[in-house]
């Protein structure tokens, strides 16, 4: 649970029926709900490549050289998921093939992944979460590899040099079975639902699927071959290559992202979906999908889509992907997921301010994604802010309204939980969300609107399809504003207190 002991997260009006029963849902996002704020939790073809890992941490994933020459690092470095990630490489591109089957929930794939490796290596490792490996082999050649919790260790024939490229294709096939969070989220990663799979995998459950290096750190393009049964519809990020091809029985659905994107943020939703494709005002394509019962969601879920994206492009900037678009899913998750270019709601039709926030995350988190997991901030309070801005937008509350009246809860227990330093063990904290959010408004009215909104939009400039840090951040604001913010920053993101009243 999280320090309100409610999902801070987005969460539809109403539970829905068969949500997570004994949770409690949150009266809109609670962001906007009026006085109930204490009880209710805060609830282009060629692309930049994505930078090498251990760039990020130049202090970790540090190689082995032992007798046997250099072993990559079972993680990336984050210091609060040590065995996230992996070290040694960094890879480019990941090519998903993947069949899967609802009546027997058996999911077989074959990954290649395109990788460069930043040091020797005799010996590297891959994230996997259960399924059974048959066969793995690197450039073609055959390669020996053990499990071992989460880590597949490959041992390639030949060590790899380092600034080499290098595919490794691994073949696997069994059960998917998600991850489990007991504070914030519950299930997360691959879940198997009657007609198909929900697959959100925020923080690290790219790997129930597929195995990757599963930490945002390590951006990557993905190309997804997705068979199922015919009738059924799979659904990834980016867009359709081809139309599906149908075959005694089975389809097969081609997608691609042609733009760097994180583990986390990659999907392959499956199930019985109402399809609908348009285009936005401004010309940008749209991808909409829900599931049978909430048909009478799909257009209202296309205009909102096209709609809202276009508005958060004038405020933070170029819209950094090829299509935008949506999925409702009947799997009632309650809560929603910003997977890249279509982020998907768990069993509820979204407000249009749930809408703002996951479409907001295409700038904060899809586009500029966060190198560890503790500035989480740099997502969910950019997406917070992002609500209250989009009510502002419609003349509902003013965002300084919305911060004054979280302000003045002086016991909130987000006081005591410095948002700027996410906790592994209550990592979507209210604190993270609604704190998070707080921070930009104090911001705000510290450099005035004709900084702040600048600022912004130079932060989605420079950081596109990159990884980010809170210092980035920091530095920034005080480049483009002039002023000396360390003070406000500290008090707002690093001190377990109410910091002092704004202006
Ligand atoms: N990032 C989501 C949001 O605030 C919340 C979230 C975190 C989530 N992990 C998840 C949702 C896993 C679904 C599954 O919008
Ligand atoms: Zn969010």
């Amino acid at each position: 649970m999280s320090t309100h002991g409610l999902p801070p997260f987005p969460v539809p009006t109403s539970t829905p029926t068969g949500g997570r029963a004994g949770r409690p849902v949150c009266a809109l996002i609670c962001a906007v709900a009026v006085g109930t704020a204490t009880a209710c939790a805060p609830s282009e073809g060629a692309v930049t490549p994505s930078p090498a890992a251990t760039a990020l941490f130049p202090a970790a994933a540090p190689a082995s050289h032992g007798s046997s020459g250099t072993m990559g690092a079972p993680g990336i470095g984050d210091p609060d998921f040590p065995t996230d990630g992996n070290g040694g490489y960094d890879v480019q591109h990941y090519d998903l093939r993947l069949s899967y089957d609802p009546s027997s929930r058996k999911l077989a794939g074959s990954t290649t992944i395109r990788a460069k490796a930043t040091h020797d290596l005799t010996s590297f490792n891959l994230d996997l979460h259960g399924l059974t490996v048959s066969r793995v082999t690197v450039d073609g050649t055959t390669a020996s590899f053990s499990r071992g919790g989460d880590e597949l260790v490959i041992e390639p024939a030949r060590r790899i040099s380092e600034g080499d490229a290098f595919a490794v294709t691994v073949d696997y096939s069994g059960v998917p079975e998600p991850m489990h969070d007991p504070v914030n989220l519950g299930k997360y990663g691959f879940i198997s639902t009657p007609d198909g799979a929900f697959v959100t995998c925020e923080p690290n459950g790219a790997k129930t699927w597929f195995p990757s290096n599963d930490h945002p750190s390590d951006k990557a393009t993905y190309d997804f071959h997705i068979t199922v049964p015919a009738g059924l519809t799979a659904i990834a990020n980016g867009e359709m290559v081809g139309t599906p091809r149908t075959n005694a029985g089975k389809t097969t659905f081609v997608w691609r992202e042609k733009h760097p994107m994180a583990s986390y943020l990659a999907t392959m939703t499956t199930g019985k979906f109402q399809v609908r494709t348009g285009r936005s005002d401004k010309g940008l394509p749209i991808y909409v999908a829900v599931a049978d019962s909430f048909r009478g969601s799909l257009d209202s879920l296309l205009t909102q889509t096209g709609k809202i994206t276009d508005y958060w492009s004038t405020v933070f900037g170029p819209y950094p992907f090829s299509s935008t678009g949506g999925v409702i899913d009947d799997y009632a998750a309650g809560y929603a997921l910003e997977n890249q270019t279509k982020p998907i709601y768990g069993g509820f039709s979204p407000e249009p301010s749930i809408i703002a926030h996951e479409l907001a995350h295409q700038w904060f988190g899809d586009s500029l994604s966060i190198g560890r997991w503790r500035d989480l901030w740099l997502n969910e309070g950019f997406a917070t802010y992002a609500e209250w801005l989009w009510a502002e937008h419609n003349g509902q509350s003013t965002a300084d309204s919305t911060f004054r009246r979280y302000y003045a809860n002086a016991s909130d227990p987000m006081w005591a939980y410095p948002p700027g330093t996410a906790r592994a063990d209550d990592l979507f904290s209210a604190a993270v969300y609604i704190r998070g959010a707080m921070t930009l408004h104090a911001l705000r009215r510290e450099i005035g609107d004709q900084k702040f909104f600048p600022l912004i939009r130079a932060w989605t400039d420079a950081h596109r399809y990159g990884n980010v840090t809170t210092q980035e951040f920091i530095a920034l604001a005080r480049r483009v504003s002039g002023k000396d913010l360390t003070g406000l920053f500290d008090a707002w993101l690093f001190q377990p207190k109410r910091p002092a009243p704004i202006s």
